[in-house]
């Protein structure tokens, strides 16, 4: 099966010289949910920004299901919703008024049963005639998202989605985003929850000063890239590591009461044929006297891998003229 998005060698250099974008190469599958990570001033915003043709890519192409977003931009902005970072909206318009209009933004006829059915699937349809200001930011939220989907795109862009957003209201989100995923909407979503990307994203796109540094199948990023520790709880404290046990990835934690041994997540997944090496460390804890009375296993969470994928950030805009530092 093609791909929905296909982005090429994709820069953008801001006019400040700045180098937002250095290279980015991406292919976006039908109805997959992946999720974009990255610290703040990654550069995902603006790789948004020139999908959806608000913002004019330096280098590179962009295609939605084959049309290129430049010269065939009217059919590729078609495919195309987008709920951007900001919340702007016009706050004494209606809730149906707003999304009738959003669709027409696109050229599509006027259609009040497809506008009925965005307002009933993001559960506005009872407040279609109140003014905006009087909704609650959860609603507002929502809306957002009804404007986004007001012209029936394929490929919907939530650009950080729950940023402040409440934790029942996140969940509901959530939800909601796997529904439009289930009629066959494929999402890209932003975000600086980790835990969103765990609990959405069939992918996972790691971007760091202006460069994906890494897409991968959640599932196999978690393998891959996580760690598991082993931690024994220990029948008499130690004050040091047995020179027994030395050369074993242990450490001795809690005082003393505890050893952590840890060992790569990758070791343990089916069919890996690497060993965690636990069969030993049991057999010399044995032959080294050292007993324990529990012991509990751990893995590294998304987060984890994400800090430190990005904790040694690669100089974003490092060509770019360095200009006079106010701050
Ligand atoms: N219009 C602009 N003019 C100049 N520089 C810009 C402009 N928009 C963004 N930038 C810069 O480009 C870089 C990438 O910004 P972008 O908004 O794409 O990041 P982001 O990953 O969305 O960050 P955040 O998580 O904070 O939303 C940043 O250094 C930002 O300051
Ligand atoms: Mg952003």
């Amino acid at each position: 099966m093609t791909a929905l998005l296909t982005v090429r060698d994709l820069t953008k250099t801001y006019a400040s010289g700045l180098r937002a974008l250095q290279g980015v190469d991406l292919s976006i599958r039908r109805g997959e949910i992946f999720a974009l990570l990255g610290p703040n001033g990654a550069g995902k915003t603006t790789l948004i920004s020139i999908v959806c043709g608000i913002v004019r890519a330096s280098g590179g192409t962009v295609e939605v299901d084959g049309h290129d977003i430049v010269r065939q931009w009217r059919a590729a902005r078609a495919l195309v919703g987008l709920v951007p970072q900001e919340l702007t909206t016009d706050a004494f318009e209606t809730v149906r008024g707003t999304v009738a209009f959003s669709r027409g933004l696109f050229g599509k006829p006027p259609d009040a049963g497809a506008v009925e059915r965005v307002l009933r699937a993001l559960s506005l349809w009872d407040r279609r005639d109140s003014k905006i200001i009087t909704l609650s930011g959860g609603m507002k939220r929502r809306l957002l998202i009804a404007k986004a989907l007001a012209h029936e795109p394929r490929l919907l862009f939530l650009d950080e989605p729950t940023a402040g957003v409440d934790v029942t209201l996140r969940r509901d989100l959530w939800a909601l985003v796997r529904t439009l995923r289930d009629t066959g909407v494929t999402v890209i979503l932003t975000t600086h929850y980790i835990e969103e990307a765990e609990q959405m994203a069939d992918r996972v796109g790691v971007i760091n000063g202006g460069r994906l540094v890494l897409v991968d199948d959640k599932a196999a990023l978690m393998r891959k890239l996580g760690r598991k520790q082993l931690t024994l709880a220990l029948q008499a404290p130690l004050a040091a590591l047995p020179p027994a046990l030395a050369g074993l990835p242990l450490a001795l934690a809690e005082g003393g009461h505890a050893l952590v041994y840890t060992y790569e997540a990758a070791a343990t997944a089916p069919g890996s044929g690497q060993r965690s090496g636990i069969a030993e460390l049991l057999l010399r804890l044995g032959e080294a006297g050292v007993g324990f009375k529990d012991l509990q296993t751990s893995q590294s969470s998304l987060e984890d891998i994400f800090v430190g994928l990005v904790a040694d950030p690669p100089a974003a805009g490092a060509a770019a003229p360095t200009a006079p530092s106010a701050a």
